[in-house]
């Protein structure tokens, strides 16, 4: 099986620019597992599926068909046919997310679906479960870290196009999100033991994505 590297994490740790840009480097494919929940909560609402209710979304969890594009320089998300990439950026389905993730039944069939696209590997895969449950065999496995304040301004950075989104309330939303992350009893945030923990607070994207190469180079030159 060739290379597959896992980089799980908080949100607004730099995950996704970090992955896409290890998997630039290398030229490997690339997989934005967060991408695919929120995809299924973009889906659920739209449906009118209330998602606190694990019962009713247990039971739709099923239906929606879910399509991922790897490319890191294009990665696409699609739900039935209809490109979802915006809007599963919204607030609304950022706040409903870590509800419709902590239903066993929802991470059983993303699970199986991102098993499928790893393949045979050949990809970097971002999430909170990588390195634990979805590929516990992958060979270079980072937990990318950050400061809460960091993170929350990162994030905020990208909502700026949104005034009312204010570095506090982008905070006081992510440590939510956080914490039901890390408390659900199926596949919790944790980082797996042999991980390789890197605190990105004081560094720049390019180290972080440097750090990751070369760990990933280390593995290719002692197999
Ligand atoms: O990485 P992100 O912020 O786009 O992820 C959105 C949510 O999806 C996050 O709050 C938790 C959930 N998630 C998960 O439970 N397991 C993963 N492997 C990836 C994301």
């Amino acid at each position: 099986m060739s290379l597959v590297i896992a980089i799980d994490g908080p949100s607004g740790s730099g995950k996704s620019s970090a992955a896409k840009g290890v998997a630039r480097a290398l030229g490997m494919r690339y997989l934005d597992t967060g991408a695919m929940y929120r995809a299924m909560t973009w889906w659920m609402l739209s449906q009118g599926v209330p998602v606190e209710d694990a019962e009713a979304v247990a039971a739709r969890a099923g239906e929606p068909v879910l399509e991922c594009g790897t490319d890191p320089d294009a990665p696409t998300i699609s739900v039935n046919g209809t490109d979802v990439s915006g809007p599963i950026r919204t607030r609304e389905v950022t706040n409903a997310v870590s509800a419709v993730s902590a239903v066993p039944a929802v991470r059983e069939r993303l699970v199986a679906l991102q098993r499928e696209i790893i393949g045979d590997g050949g990809i970097v895969v971002e999430g909170r479960d990588i390195g634990t449950v979805v590929a516990p065999d992958a060979p270079v496995k980072v937990f990318l870290t950050a400061s809460e304040e960091a993170r929350a301004q990162r994030r905020a950075r990208d909502l700026a196009a949104d005034p009312a989104v204010t570095v506090e309330l982008t905070q006081a939303e992510q440590a939510r999100r956080d914490r039901l992350d890390s408390t659900r009893k199926t596949s919790p945030l944790t980082k797996a033991d042999d991980a390789c923990e890197i605190d990105s607070t004081d560094l720049t994207l390019e180290e972080v994505i440097e750090t990751v190469v070369r760990l990933a180079k280390e593995h290719a030159a002692t197999g």
